[in-house]
């Protein structure tokens, strides 16, 4: 990283903070009120230009930021190395280091002892629970950003192995509804579209699970004049996407026909050796779903006969019968980890961010108990009461006759 980087950081981050007004609204604020004066703040996340606005307003509400990534292939090292020459921001994060690099930056930032952590995956929670648990004492709380990462933490919790409150900002209507859906939607698309160069129009388009990350794709997909296969686990979530007029049908029947598959589960082995063995040639792989567990690899690279890399972030597999596999970004999460990701567009991240930086606020009040919990819809509201203004939408009050109307059970017929 060098200075010239950090200019052309320092650029990106300034875009993204033009395109985010309701964290231009909460600045105001924190700079005016310093309300995380006095604290750390330890972060994992994809280190990229919205990622940084929000380091910087918490740094400008008064707190030292330490932060990292949160996937290997996400970081934009000019983003970095302009967050790392900001005052009271320190950044650890670099693109393309391996497993070893990738946890001594994680735990780089644990040396700062943070008082609150924000991740996105759970890998600084855990890793903090795993190696530093005479740390957790002196941690007030944490705040959650992705669905993968809130099913871990679930899952620690009813372990009774969670040892610190945590939020649950992926759950929030602001969160989930725009950011997984139409975050993931287009800048999954605009990803795959700007690696490979090739069409969606009038291709075959599968995707792997049907939940909010997969909605988003699916609609886009099929805005795009694709013909859109839906694969699913879930009766209820299948028969939405049926009646949503996809077809739906199993992962090894889908990938015979398709042109790209996208997955989305936050599951592992969706697509393996069983669908490598029926797909067309040329056939384009990505994943959306937090951890490269979606694609299997391994069985990939056993099958093929051959492989190589086609283009900057395109790893081509040659099967023993001649056809070509693509696979983009290593499995890893395409809208951020191809060289030219920009992962989400910054509108829908100023709502994640902006959940984020009031439940950082929130859990240094104090007073939570170890666990998950949910984000107080308050904060939500608030949220999108913000955005509206900063889009000039406004909409209807409640009257008092209404809001009467609607908390009675003695009206009926
Ligand atoms: P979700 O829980 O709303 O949806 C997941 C869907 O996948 C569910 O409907 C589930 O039934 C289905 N599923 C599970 N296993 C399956 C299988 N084997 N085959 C087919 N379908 C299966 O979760 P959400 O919010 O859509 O998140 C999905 C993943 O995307 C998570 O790993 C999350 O962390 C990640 N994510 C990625 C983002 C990105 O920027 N790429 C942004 C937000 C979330």
């Amino acid at each position: 990283m060098n200075d010239a980087d950090a200019d052309e950081g320092r650029r990106k981050i300034d875009w993204a903070r033009e395109h985010t007004p309701i964290l231009e609204k909460i600045r105001e604020r924190y700079v005016e009120d310093k309300p995380l004066e006095g604290t750390v703040v330890g972060m994992a996340m994809h280190v990229e230009a919205k990622t940084a606005v929000l380091a910087e307003l918490l740094a400008e509400g008064g707190a030292e930021v330490a932060i990292t990534g949160c996937n290997p292939l996400s970081t934009h090292d000019d983003v970095s190395a302009a967050l790392d020459a900001t005052d009271g921001v320190h950044s650890y994060a670099e693109r393309g280091v391996d497993r070893e690099g990738y946890y001594e930056a994680l735990d780089a930032v644990i040396e700062h002892e943070p008082d609150v952590t924000v991740d996105d995956g759970a890998d600084l929670i855990f890793r903090i629970h795993e190696e530093y648990p005479e740390m957790v004492d002196n941690i007030v709380g944490g705040c959650e950003e992705t669905t993968t990462g809130v099913h871990r933490l679930r899952a620690m919790d009813e372990d009774d192995a969670l040892l610190y409150p945590v939020f649950a900002v992926n759950d929030t209507p602001m969160k989930r509804q725009f950011d997984n859906v139409h975050g993931t939607g287009e800048s999954s698309l605009s990803s795959i579209a700007m690696t490979t160069n090739l069409l969606f129009a009038g291709k075959t388009v599968v995707v792997g699970g049907y939940g909010h990350c997969g909605r988003g794709v699916a609609k886009k997909a099929d805005g795009m004049g694709a013909n859109v296969v839906v694969t699913e686990v879930d009766p209820r979530r299948a028969l939405e996407a049926h009646m949503e007029g996809y077809e739906v049908k199993t992962m090894n029947e889908a990938a015979a026909e398709a042109d790209f598959v996208i997955t989305t589960t936050g599951n592992r082995d969706v697509v393996t050796r069983e669908e490598f063995e029926r797909m067309k040639d040329g056939v384009v792989l990505a994943n959306a779903g937090h951890f490269d567990v979606e694609l299997n690899l391994e069985e990939l690279a056993d099958y093929a006969a051959e492989e190589r890399d086609v283009r900057d972030g395109i790893r081509e597999y040659e099967t023993p019968d001649g056809r070509k596999i693509n696979v983009l970004a290593e499995g890893r999460l395409v809208n951020l980890a191809t060289p030219v990701s920009l992962g989400h567009p910054a509108e829908v991240m100023d709502q994640s961010f902006a959940v984020q930086a009031l439940c950082v606020e929130r859990v240094l009040d104090g007073g939570l108990d170890a666990g998950v919990h949910e984000v107080p819809d308050g904060i939500d509201r608030r949220v999108a009461e913000i955005k509206l203004d900063a889009l000039g939408v406004e909409i209807d009050d409640l009257s008092d006759e209404q809001r009467d109307y609607m908390s009675s059970w003695q009206h009926g017929t």
